[in-house]
């Protein structure tokens, strides 16, 4: 059974999606069509992967019931002035009626409109265009703002967070506020050397799953939501059969020390 989570305005989430960034519009729908096969009700796109029509043609050609289903797209830097234009934009190309999450993209501090954003994405789900709202890359002091301007608190809050960049301290801030804390670029990109450590190698042997399979493992034993991306049949359905094992508190403390801080994405303050 996949682990769904609740967030804090009720809606309901499953714990792992499919990520789609760098997939092109036919890849992503592949992706989506063989993800949807394997289990997978979540995915994650957004408006600047450019490929929400291939996800978009993926979700019309299933036969699965749209309330069984979980999509988020995200409003682009750019778009922060016209958060409504941007989303119907967005539904046009996924062909749906509504997402299950929208989210801010980047706080783009210099810009200093995001909590105007905000207020727009509130507006939104208002009117049920989105059932829920969220951002992705925020800091505390631009949590604190949205808290402190609007009172209204996102459900999630979607960060680079992977065993390298662990950010615990933003993980317990959200996790204090009830915002659900979401790790984007889970794997560390399938790179960065996070499947050759050797206690990722010797758990992968101790349970008989793969390097990857025990990174998505240590972020849903972590609480966290984890979109995986793969464009890989294999590593899609590979990434997803992670529910018949858990790792216990020692082993996630050992991988805690993998920790060293590297950030393979932009710093949210100067993108
Ligand atoms: N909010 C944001 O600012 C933000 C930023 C970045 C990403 N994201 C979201 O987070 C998702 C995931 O992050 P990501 O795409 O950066 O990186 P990721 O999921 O950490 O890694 C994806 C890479 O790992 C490879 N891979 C996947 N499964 C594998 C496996 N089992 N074994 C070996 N390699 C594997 C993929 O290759 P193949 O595809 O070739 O199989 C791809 O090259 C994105 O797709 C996007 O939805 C959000």
């Amino acid at each position: 059974m996949q682990p769904i989570i609740k967030l804090h305005d009720g809606n309901l989430m499953p714990q792992l999606g499919l990520g789609v960034w760098q997939a092109s519009i036919a890849e992503a729908s592949h992706a989506v069509t063989k993800a949807l096969e394997v289990g997978y009700r979540s995915i994650d796109t957004a408006a600047i992967y450019k490929n929400e029509e291939g996800v978009g043609h993926a979700l019309q050609s299933s036969t699965i019931p749209r309330r069984e289903l979980f999509i988020t797209t995200k409003l682009w830097n750019d778009d922060q002035g016209n958060p409504q234009a941007a989303l119907e934009t967005s539904l046009e190309k996924l062909k749906l009626d509504y997402v299950d999450l929208y989210l801010i993209h980047w706080p783009k501090p210099t810009q200093d409109q995001y909590v105007e954003a905000w207020r727009g994405l509130i507006k939104l789900r208002e009117q049920g265009l989105a059932k829920s709202i969220g951002v992705c890359n925020f800091h505390v002091p631009h949590l604190q703002r949205l808290l402190d301007e609007t009172n209204t608190a996102p459900v999630i809050n979607q960060i680079e967070l992977h065993p390298m960049l662990q950010q615990r301290q933003l993980h317990a801030w959200n996790a204090t506020h009830h915002i659900a804390t979401e790790s984007w670029s889970p794997l560390a990109q399938g790179g960065e050397g996070v499947f050759d450590q050797p206690i990722i190698k010797k758990l992968a042997e101790k349970y008989g799953k793969t390097p990857a399979q025990i990174v998505v493992r240590w972020h849903l034993d972590n609480g966290l939501v984890v979109i995986p991306k793969s464009i890989t049949p294999a590593r899609i359905r590979e990434n997803f059969e992670v529910f018949d094992f858990k790792l216990d508190k020692d082993e996630l403390s050992e991988i805690a020390t993998l920790d060293i801080g590297n950030r393979l994405g932009p710093d949210p303050e100067s993108m």
